[in-house]
């Protein structure tokens, strides 16, 4: 091997180790903040006050008390910050697979319906923040999810 070969070997393996180095430091300071930021929701408040929604997103309320308060406190996800349907939808399949929770497709559907049109009345701050930043495709998508949602749960 030439000298010139060594040097830059040496030097591969000394930026790998490097970047190693700092992706797992970013990694601790996500979960850091994040266990930080789960005693915060933890501590808000622990309901919601559905009684100006429809009928059938009251009822979508009843199940998402009972299957998402199985490991943490219902506050946690009343008080989180996702807010977008499509940030709801992913969430609610990483919950449903996480060992210990029974959550039936069926019922993931109206969990996450109810979670979404929440967010939009509830959090509209966020929610519009949100999607003013989003690119135009995602934008169009999330719109489309939300008239989706509103459309099969028009009071009638
Ligand atoms: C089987 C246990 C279990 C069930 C059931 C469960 N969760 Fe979780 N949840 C967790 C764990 C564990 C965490 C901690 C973060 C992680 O491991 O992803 C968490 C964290 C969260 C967070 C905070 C995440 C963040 O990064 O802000 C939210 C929001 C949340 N869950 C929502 C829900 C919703 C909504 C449901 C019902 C559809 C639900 N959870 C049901 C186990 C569960």
């Amino acid at each position: 091997m030439k000298k010139s070969d060594v040097i830059s070997l040496v030097l591969t393996g000394a930026c790998a180790a490097a970047l190693i180095v700092a992706v797992s430091a970013a990694e601790e300071e996500v979960q850091a903040l994040s266990k930080e930021q789960l005693a915060q929701f933890d501590k808000g408040p622990s309901s919601v006050d559905v009684s100006a929604y429809p009928a059938g997103l009251r009822e979508n309320y009843q199940i998402f008390r009972q299957k998402c308060s199985v490991c943490h406190t219902i506050a946690r996800p009343i008080n989180c910050e996702f807010a977008l349907p499509d940030e709801w939808s992913r969430y609610i399949k990483r919950m449903m697979h996480k060992p210990g929770s029974s959550i039936s497709p069926g019922q993931a559907k109206k969990i996450y319906e109810f979670l979404a049109y929440d967010s939009s009345v509830r959090k509209k701050a966020l929610f519009d923040d949100k999607l003013s930043k989003a690119d135009a495709a995602t934008r169009a998508d999330e719109d489309a999810r939300m008239k989706a949602i509103l459309a099969a749960y028009a009071q009638k």
